[in-house]
């Protein structure tokens, strides 16, 4: 596990008090709303929100975080809303995820180019879709008046090429609040 990594967020987490559910994310209903719920798997879910949204949609959900600080708040947030949610600790840096499990794989506000992609397409059933949203960069370097790591932020249609062969459902780049985001809805093939 990347102890870097863990204790950082670890940190962040254990100043967080409030324990209940967050504003609902709209694109993320938007999204599913045409989507019979089956199997969700949300990736470094934080706090939890969109896991238990997803819950509260229907969804079996999954979400996998390196933070147990993180994953406990979620849960007791979860129970606050009467939904289940599977947490799991796990460091993407070494996680093996089950082939083929998941008809809907969920990501926001994380990237990581060298491993994440592949772990989707093999957590991911065959014609699951991917909703990927992350910083990307905006006109100019700063985002909120802040230079940000260029690992944690996507390059302009970089989001995409990440998941080459995939069907590009739905892509955009915005700004919202004070940065800029990329959202991808894409589909794995089937056979
Ligand atoms: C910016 S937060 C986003 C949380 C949530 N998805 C959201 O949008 O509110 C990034 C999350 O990635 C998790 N994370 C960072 N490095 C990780 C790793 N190597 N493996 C698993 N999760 C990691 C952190 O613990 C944190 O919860």
């Amino acid at each position: 596990m990347s102890e870097h990594d863990r204790k950082k967020w670890d940190a962040k987490y254990a100043d967080v008090d409030e324990v209940g559910a967050a504003g609902e994310n709209d694109w993320l209903a938007q999204q599913v709303s045409d989507m019979q719920p089956g199997r969700a798997l949300d990736l470094a879910c934080g706090l939890g929100a969109n896991a238990i949204q997803l819950a509260q949609l229907g969804w079996a959900v999954t979400a996998i975080d390196i933070s147990p600080v993180g994953l406990q708040i979620a849960a007791r947030s979860a129970a606050a809303a009467d939904v289940q949610v599977d947490w799991q600790t796990a460091d993407f840096g070494i996680w093996e995820p089950t082939a083929a499990t998941f008809d809907l794989v969920t990501v926001f506000r994380y990237l990581d180019r060298d491993q994440l992609p592949q772990q989707i397409q093999v957590a991911l059933k065959p014609g699951g879709t991917l909703l990927y949203e992350t910083f990307v960069e905006g006109p100019n370097a700063t985002v909120g008046g802040h230079v940000r790591n260029p690992a944690f932020v996507l390059q302009r249609d970089e989001l995409p090429t990440l998941f080459p062969n995939w069907e590009v459902i739905e892509y955009s780049e915005n700004e919202v609040s004070d940065h800029y985001v990329a959202r991808l809805r894409s589909q794995k093939p089937a056979p």
